[in-house]
């Protein structure tokens, strides 16, 4: 996929360049980013959107991955930002981000978190629950205008994968209940304090979804609420913001659908909806973060150790895991793999991929047929674009992966390898006490 082949050395190639090179150059484990699938799927969203002649913005969840140079391609892209914490903002600020278009968002922003959004003038705070209202009152002062909101909704519809379930009241975390009177309470609360404006309504339905249905569903709770606004309390939204959650391919148990189709879906129904109310055509937002970055990621390991169990399983073990990628011992995640130095080679073993970490669950895939593979062999996982480096830990006190960027030919780091040094830098040592006799 992407700009992936196989040289003509029998090598993995990504953005044109050999991924064994790479592994020689940066070390391993190295997460590699397809930058032109990256920008594909940018320009995906944005000319579906123009194709309708929808005022829209596309936001990129960062939280799939942030990093300076992440954010840069992001705003190359033209796209705006997606941020859930105060670091996220950081990183955003760092990188030259336009303000006005990054969007926070967070079920517990703390007051200095606030505080930072409102001194930079950011685009929207998305506002998740009544505490925040109150916080966002009381560090008002430091706004530079009236404080631009979004209402984070739950509206009783959760997607996952192929299953969509609706609930008359959310059972969740995030947001206002559509149905329960928390979101018309919230309405009505921001709009008699004149430091708000209040800009429109946001939902999330959930994450790595392959049907349309549930964002069908979402937008016709959303504006049969719309429809009771305009008439009780002439409340119209200028904005409304649909989330992300649109799925990828890691396997081939997955069936993903074209981005373009979602937006289709997505602006079809608010034109029905729309069209139904006679009101101005709200802005669309989105927020996706995995079907930006997921398939332009792959990892690169170093083949180790090799365990045979005879008769049951073949375990192979590479120089990283858990700690650079927790999906699989997390959510069970899957992924595909191919040795990238013998990509042209056919399938000989089974093996499992075992990761490096002190700790059984520690596997990264299960039984996938795989060339003979030897020691120092180059293993590449593809699809770790997303909540793979951003999820990473330092258990065990492994160094975090450092991160390139290849495109036409070139690659270029983006974030370096974490060194031991690192590990201790906030380390402080402690003054054993003398005990008194
Ligand atoms: N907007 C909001 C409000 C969200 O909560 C999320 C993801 C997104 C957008 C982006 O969703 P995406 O397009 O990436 O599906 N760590 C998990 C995924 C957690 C998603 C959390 N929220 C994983 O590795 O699968």
């Amino acid at each position: 996929h992407g700009t992936s082949r196989i040289n003509n050395e029998g090598h993995l190639e990504i953005g044109g360049v050999d991924t064994v090179h790479l592994a020689k150059q940066f070390g391993t484990p190295l997460y590699v980013y397809d930058v032109a699938l990256i920008r594909q799927k940018a320009r995906q969203f944005k000319e579906t959107f123009e194709k309708h002649h929808v005022k829209a913005q596309v936001a990129y969840a960062s939280k799939a991955f942030s990093s300076v140079a992440m954010v840069q391609l992001v705003h190359d892209e033209g796209l705006s930002l997606d941020v859930v914490s105060g670091g996220e903002l950081y990183t955003a600020l760092k990188a030259g981000f336009p303000k006005e278009k990054i969007h926070f968002h967070g079920n517990n922003k703390s007051k200095a978190e606030l505080e930072m959004a409102l001194q930079e003038n950011i685009g929207c705070i998305v506002v998740d629950n009544f505490y925040e209202i109150e916080l966002l009152k009381e560090v008002s002062s430091h706004a530079k205008g009236k404080i631009p909101v979004l209402l984070r909704l739950t509206p009783g519809v959760e997607a996952h994968t192929h299953d969509y379930i609706t609930t008359g009241q959310e059972d969740s975390k995030f947001g206002f209940g559509l149905q329960n009177g928390q979101a018309d309470e919230a309405i009505k609360r921001v709009r008699e304090d004149d430091r708000f404006h209040l800009l429109g309504i946001h939902c999330h339905i959930g994450s790595q979804i392959f049907e349309t249905t549930g964002f069908v569903m979402a937008i016709q709770k959303l504006f049969t609420k719309i429809k009771e606004w305009k008439e009780n309390i002439d409340f119209i939204p200028e904005v409304v913001n649909l989330g992300g959650g649109f799925g990828i391919r890691y396997t081939e148990e997955d069936t993903p659908i074209p981005v373009s189709q979602y937006v289709d879906v997505i602006i079809n129904e608010v034109k029905k909806q729309v069209a139904l109310m006679d009101i101005p055509f709200p802005e669309i937002w989105i927020e996706p973060g995995r079907s930006l970055v997921g398939d332009a990621g792959t990892t690169l390991y170093e083949v180790g150790a090799r365990k045979s169990v005879p008769d049951i399983r073949e375990y192979l073990s590479i120089d990283g895991g858990m700690s650079d990628n927790i999906r699989p011992a997390l959510y069970q995640a899957k992924y595909e793999a191919v040795l990238a130095n013998k990509a042209n080679e056919p399938n000989k073993d089974v093996v499992s991929i075992a990761g490096k970490c002190c700790e059984s669950g520690d596997m990264l895939i299960w039984d996938i047929p795989l060339p003979a593979a030897k020691p120092h062999d180059l293993l590449a996982v593809f699809c770790t674009g997303a909540y793979g480096y951003a999820m990473a830990s330092h258990y065990n006190r492994l160094t975090k992966p450092a991160v390139v960027f290849v495109e036409d030919g070139d690659a270029q780091l983006v974030i370096k390898r974490e060194t031991y040094e690192d590990l201790v830098r906030n380390d402080l040592s402690y003054k054993v006490k003398v005990k008194k006799p």
